[in-house]
């Protein structure tokens, strides 16, 4: 079993130009599996509010669903670098409210780090994480909880002003103490630009190759997230039909009384079914 990663060997990756992959789990049999498969790292996204709760964006979404989540996972990918995501409303408050929060992930949920969107307005509650001796990552680019004010799920950071933007936004992200940076559907020449400037590992949800890993929603990879398809998901299998036609097949087994079967039922012990007829008549 391969020891869990820690900070200093994602920066070591960086530096050698490994890359790091990783997918949400919000599960424990998805977290088992993508552990089994070697993930780096698993991030309990606020996305399972669209994946798991079937909420229309990342808002309703609350601390407690996600410290249930990601103590789901610790207890399925007990070796694997776990990332609990702050929900809307966890951090945004006040700094003391975003240490506090944070240290519930790690006290409850036993996560190895925490991530916060946005840019410089939230580097004084990375700061403060921080300097609790916790590890916080930033996110950046398309922010879903800010998705409003972003005017919906858009790519980030395709003019000159808004990649600058984004930039200055990394850099101080880094300076108050943030272990890594995600950046999110921004184009990829921003993300290298990003990735260069940052002693930090830079990791990418569509934002290019160039990213020092890459992170996709296992819904989205696994084919069972139906709503809508962002431009930079790639589908790896198409669970959802394959879980349909699992249920049709059952459906119809059972109608046909072909289910179940012989092998599914279990048997009495040998002579008691005549004994309980008997007990059966004694008593009429
Ligand atoms: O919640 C999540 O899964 C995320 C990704 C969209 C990056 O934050």
């Amino acid at each position: 079993m391969p020891k869990k990663l820690t900070r200093f060997d994602l920066e070591a990756m960086k530096a050698a130009g490994r890359k790091v992959v990783w997918v949400t789990a919000y599960d424990f049999p998805t977290a088992q599996f993508a552990a089994q498969a070697g993930m780096d790292l698993l991030l309990v996204g606020d996305s399972l509010g669209m994946c798991v709760y079937g909420y229309s964006g990342t808002l309703p979404v609350t601390l407690d669903q996600c410290i249930w989540h990601s103590e789901a996972v610790r207890r399925a990918a007990p070796e694997t670098f776990v990332i609990g995501d702050m929900p809307f409303l966890s951090y945004q408050v006040s700094v003391p409210e975003a240490v506090r929060n944070a240290g519930r992930f790690f006290k409850e949920a036993g996560v190895d780090a925490v991530k916060l969107e946005g840019g410089q307005r939230v580097c004084p509650q990375i700061r403060a994480i921080a300097d609790g001796g916790m590890l916080a990552m930033g996110h950046i680019g398309l922010t879903p909880q800010s998705s409003g004010p972003q005017g919906g799920f858009k790519a980030q950071g395709r003019t000159a002003a808004a990649a600058l933007a984004l930039l200055e936004d990394a850099r101080a992200i880094q300076a108050a103490g943030a272990f890594a940076l995600l950046v999110e559907a921004v184009p990829p020449e921003v993300c290298r630009l990003i990735r260069d400037e940052l002693a930090i590992p830079v990791y990418s949800i569509g934002a290019g190759v160039e990213a020092d890993g890459q992170l996709m929603i296992c819904s989205d990879l696994l084919g069972i997230f139906q709503a809508f398809t962002p431009k930079f998901v790639k589908r790896y299998a198409a669970l959802g039909p394959q879980m349909a036609a699992a249920f049709e097949a059952y459906a119809e087994d059972v109608r046909a009384r072909r289910f179940p079967a012989d092998e599914h039922v279990y048997q009495m012990v040998p002579g008691e079914y005549d004994k309980l007829q008997a007990l059966i008549r004694a008593k009429a």
